[in-house]
């Protein structure tokens, strides 16, 4: 067992390596003999004092003991310890004016006050001798400063205290420094073995963090997972997805490393509430601006078919915008959110919901409608966001109207993501769609890049508007979709969707 109660697999070996190690903590020693020697010469003036210590210089000041390095279980108190810091005594007459002047130049440290009551120093009888009353301080104060600034204010900052009749006099000051002072990268830089990534980075989903650990985060990854909750206030959950995306409805695999097992999520996105079973469905907060972007082409009256509509992110702000809805997502449990989520946004009488496979959607309902609505006037928008392989899907639409219906109509604008590693992936984008097409699109697509979901791989999204030729073909014509379905399985993908 260890100091900290948690015996972890490369514990030994880390200790050791923190003990050969000792170079940071040297610096940091080197820093503070430094700075102390500085602000102690009495009576020299500022530009005299200490060289300006710079933000590396800084940053090992703030860094916590090496003791910690290494550690598995989360101890918060073996963070604290001691450092100094330079201050100026200001009276608290012109304290105010000199913070607001100094703004840039005072200490910036979460939890730390930038303004302290000095220790009451004790007076000496005149000619030496014993100690005899302490000296009255009440009229002064301590502004704490960043120690990596100290000794260059800028000739603003200099002038402003001239003004105000600060001398420019360092003190120091014996900072306090605890676990709840230092950011997320500090801990766990300190923690994590020496000179590996450490990643801090999560998605925000309600009360929900979701992070992508690698490997040698794992054996620290409750330790992670506390500290991120700890230094995010609203994060009260915290799970690590695994590497790959295997099931049809999308959603992760995940583990809970920290908090409470609560996965229903409430969000906003968009100024629109969704909730949901995070672990059951499907939903990313980062699609947020495609969302809105492609529900801003919708206008009151058209009609949206969202043929993977997940919980609702593009059918519910349509149907707030004015149109009608047909939303279909094969995920039972999607399906029911959906349902919740037009409810609770009251939505209910603009919205349809279908639990479907997306072809079986584009043969059955989407057929149905289709005939009307080519007739009226209203725009028509098929959204197909399933990237791994909507792009498939689109081979629905051949042959799926009758020809005697093809008139002048008002044919259905189509926006269908896919993924590519292609170097240009706009054109591998309009090769996939007419392929799936059987029809080619080359000047009849627009291509818009979504977002980048890993080195080399882009998710796009292709927007036209089906060709007569596809919709009304009589090769390959449609029939009626088959009583049972089998949902089409999808192959492992990253999570990166
Ligand atoms: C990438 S998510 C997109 C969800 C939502 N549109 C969004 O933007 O967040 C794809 C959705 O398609 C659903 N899905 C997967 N295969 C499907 C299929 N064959 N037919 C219909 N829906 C399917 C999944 O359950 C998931 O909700």
């Amino acid at each position: 067992m260890t100091r900290f109660g948690h015996a972890c697999p490369h514990w030994r070996m880390l200790r050791l390596i923190s003990r050969i190690s000792t170079s940071v903590q040297r610096q940091r020693e080197v820093h503070r003999r430094d700075l102390c020697i500085a602000l102690r010469c009495s009576g020299s003036s500022f530009k005299q004092m200490a060289q300006r210590p710079n933000g590396e210089t800084t940053a090992v000041l703030y860094r916590p003991p090496p003791e910690v390095r290494g550690m598995c279980s989360l101890d918060r108190d073996a963070f604290t310890q001691t450092i100094v810091v330079p201050a100026l005594r200001v009276p608290k007459l012109v304290l105010n004016k000199v913070v607001k002047s100094l703004k840039k130049a005072t200490i910036q440290r979460p939890g730390v006050p930038r303004v302290v009551v000095p220790e009451k120093k004790k007076k000496k009888k005149d000619g030496g001798g014993e100690e005899e009353k302490e000296e009255d301080d009440d009229d002064l104060r301590l502004v704490l400063l960043e120690p990596g600034l100290a000794g260059s204010f800028t000739e603003a900052e200099a002038e402003a205290l001239r003004s105000l009749g600060v001398p420019q006099e360092l003190q120091y000051y014996d900072l306090r420094l605890t676990y709840s002072n230092l950011k997320t990268e500090e801990v766990l830089g300190a923690v994590l073995p020496e000179g590996q990534e450490i990643t801090s980075a999560f998605s925000r989903v309600g009360h929900i963090a979701h992070m992508n650990l690698r490997d040698h985060q794992m054996p620290f990854k409750n330790l992670i997972g506390q500290v991120i909750i700890d230094k995010n206030p609203g994060v009260s959950c915290v799970v690590n997805k695994t590497n790959m995306i295997d099931s049809t409805y999308r959603n992760f695999k995940m583990e809970v490393l920290a908090g409470e097992e609560n996965m229903m999520a409430k969000v906003k996105e968009n100024g629109v509430s969704y909730e949901f079973d995070f672990s059951r469905v499907y939903w990313n907060p980062r699609l947020s601006t495609e969302h809105m972007r492609v529900v801003q082409q919708v206008k009151r009256g058209d009609t949206v078919l969202d043929v993977f509509a997940g919980v609702g992110p593009f059918a519910v702000p349509a149907a707030r915008a004015g149109a009608t809805v047909l939303a279909n997502d094969l995920n039972p449990e999607s399906h029911r959110w959906l349902q919740h989520n037009v409810k609770i946004n009251k939505v209910a009488s603009k919205v349809r919901t279908f639990n479907l496979d997306g072809r079986d959607f584009i043969r059955g309902p989407v057929r149905q409608e289709l005939p009307a609505l080519l007739k009226a006037k209203a725009s028509v928008h098929v959204v197909m966001n399933l990237p791994a392989l909507a792009l498939e899907f689109l081979d629905a639409f051949r042959g799926l109207l009758d020809p005697e219906l093809c008139g002048d109509a008002n044919l259905p604008t189509v926006y269908c993501y896919g993924f590519s590693k292609d170097d240009d992936p706009e054109k591998d984008m309009m090769e996939k769609a007419s392929e799936s097409l059987g029809f080619s699109l080359e000047g009849r697509c627009s291509v818009q890049f979504v977002r980048n979901v890993a080195p080399n791989k882009d998710m796009m999204c292709v927007r036209f508007t089906i060709p007569k030729e596809v919709l009304f073909s009589t090769e390959g014509k449609q029939t009626e979709p088959e009583e049972e379905p089998a949902p089409k399985r999808q192959k492992c993908e990253e999570t990166t969707d």
